[in-house]
């Protein structure tokens, strides 16, 4: 990727058309870094899930991206941070079929098969933060 190029960014998520806006930034970043297509396509859908999380469950939140270096491979992080209800038992909300709302409750258990790691914290009544990470060989 070029010296140029923003190594992080943030998005403000606050209505349903932020989703498909979001999709976009996370696949220029993610393009620009140097990710295949197959790859590009897992990490936008996976952001594309945790993006509808926020706008339907929290209502507005923000996600942040950045350029990880291992030693031996790059990486895009994403970070999505929301000030919403909370997830009372994350462990629960991780199984496939899962959903409080209308959902089929695929979003996080997906965008964890989609992506290399997914962590989430959350605390009822404050928030929810879930981090996502992809990485490549160089
Ligand atoms: N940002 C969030 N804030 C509050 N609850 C959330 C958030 N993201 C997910 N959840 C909870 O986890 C459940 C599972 O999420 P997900 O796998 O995306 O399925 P779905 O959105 O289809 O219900 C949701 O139904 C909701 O209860
Ligand atoms: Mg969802």
């Amino acid at each position: 990727m070029n010296e140029n190029e923003p190594h992080q960014g943030e998005f403000r998520i606050t209505s349903e058309n932020d989703i498909v806006m979001a999709r976009k930034v996370v696949r220029d970043a993610a393009t620009t870094l140097g990710f295949g297509l197959t790859d590009v396509t897992r990490i936008v859908t996976a952001a594309s899930e945790l993006t509808r999380n926020i706008y339907h469950y929290a209502k507005s939140g923000v996600m942040h991206w950045r350029v990880l270096n291992s030693g031996t491979e790059n990486g895009l992080e994403l970070t999505f941070e929301d000030q919403g209800p909370g997830i009372p038992d994350i462990e629960k909300a991780m199984e496939p079929g899962f959903s409080t709302g209308k959902g089929l409750g695929m979003g996080l258990p997906g965008s964890k098969r989609l992506m290399d790691e997914l962590t989430i914290e959350s605390t009822v009544g404050k928030g929810t933060t879930v981090v996502v990470r992809k990485w490549m060989r160089k």
